[in-house]
């Protein structure tokens, strides 16, 4: 029988190429979403529940009907910028649906949890390679609220039987290379998607922030890495807690920083049109660089990134963006 494994937020970016990845590698994707954000055609490798995350009661019973064996918790508010704008609502969202996840895991005896926090938890953390003792220092309520839940996990297994693995995932990219998944969002805030919305005439205003850093050519560095690969990641992870691992936390990384600019000259070679930009001030909460270490995840889980070059991210990302925004000029 194959073992099940619920999704929760399984039909949002991540989660469906974690599901498809579970999938691949023979597991039972049970997705769980409210498709606030997510979309139903992305779940194709199992059942999808249609729920909030706050019916902690429709969690317990989808656990218990499905026996399920281990949940990936990615499900939530994820804007950096409007989390400066509105953090209530994130706050709410991120710690409040984590607390209705942990109520319904308890009551149902599941204890294994895969949590997606991010390397925004680091903050305006010291150039160069950040592993994961690095002090925790948020500068967003986003990042605080990865944070606040890391810290609420760890009381909550003080309390309760849980063995948890905390992602901090860096910069996620990319696409499914078969074509299947990718990156779909109403209000699109990722540079990537919006850069590639910019060549298509789609976007009149797209803009990157700040050019004054102390980076390599003053735009902000960030670490990008697969999607693919954090989907691979969440399937080492779920057999690392089946075989009885207890638990810890590692970053999602490669290890290597590209620039904003990078990525913009990246996706002028992959479209042949240069990306329209303009040049605006620092975003408040926006770190100069951030780059994970990422020894630590290859070292006690094995995962290594494989799809992460910069050529393969933005030829995979752009596959799949044009057939979902069809260009708006020649
Ligand atoms: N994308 C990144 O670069 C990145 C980086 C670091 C961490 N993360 C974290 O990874 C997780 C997944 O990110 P993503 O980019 O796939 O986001 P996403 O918005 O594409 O996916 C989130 C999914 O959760 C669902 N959801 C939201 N609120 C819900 C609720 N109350 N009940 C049930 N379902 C709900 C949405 O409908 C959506 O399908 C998030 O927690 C995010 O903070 C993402």
């Amino acid at each position: 029988m194959k073992i099940p494994v619920l999704v929760v937020g399984g039909a949002g970016y991540i989660g469906s190429h974690c599901a498809k990845a579970l999938a691949d590698a023979g597991y039972h994707p049970v997705c769980f979403d409210n498709l606030t954000a997510g979309h139903r055609e992305f779940v194709k490798w199992g059942p999808l529940i249609e729920g909030d995350i706050f019916d902690s009661a429709l969690i317990r019973k989808t656990i218990q009907e499905y026996q399920i064996a281990a949940v990936l918790h990615l499900a939530g508010y994820s804007e950096v910028g409007g989390s400066v704008i509105d953090p209530v609502r994130c706050y709410s969202a991120n710690v409040g649906g984590t607390l209705s996840l942990l109520e319904a895991m308890r009551d149902a005896h599941c204890s294994r949890l895969i949590f997606s926090s991010s390397g925004a938890v680091y903050g305006h953390a010291a150039p160069g390679l950040i592993p994961e003792q690095t002090a925790c220092s948020p500068v967003n309520p986003y990042g605080a609220s990865k944070w606040m839940i890391e810290r609420i996990l760890s009381d909550f297994r003080t309390a309760h039987p849980l063995n948890t693995i905390n992602f901090r995932f860096f910069n996620a990219c990319g696409a499914d290379p078969a074509g299947d998944l990718g990156e779909l969002r109403d209000n699109e805030t990722h540079l990537i998607p919006r850069a590639m919305m910019a060549v298509q005439g789609h976007l009149s205003d797209f803009a990157i922030y700040g050019n004054d850093y102390d980076t390599v050519d003053g735009t902000a560095v960030r670490d990008f890495i697969h999607v693919t690969d954090l989907a691979a990641a969440h399937v080492t992870a779920v057999a690392s807690l089946l075989r009885g691992h207890s638990g810890g936390t590692y970053n999602l990384g490669t290890g290597r920083g590209s620039s904003v600019s990078e990525i913009l000259t990246a996706i002028a070679a992959e479209t042949g049109r240069a990306v329209p930009h303009t040049v605006k001030a620092r975003r408040a909460g926006d770190p100069p660089s951030l780059i994970a270490d990422p020894s630590l995840s290859k070292r006690e889980l094995g995962f290594t990134a494989r799809h992460s070059d910069l050529p393969s991210i933005i030829r995979t990302a752009w596959a799949w963006h044009k057939t979902r925004h069809p260009a708006a000029r020649g």
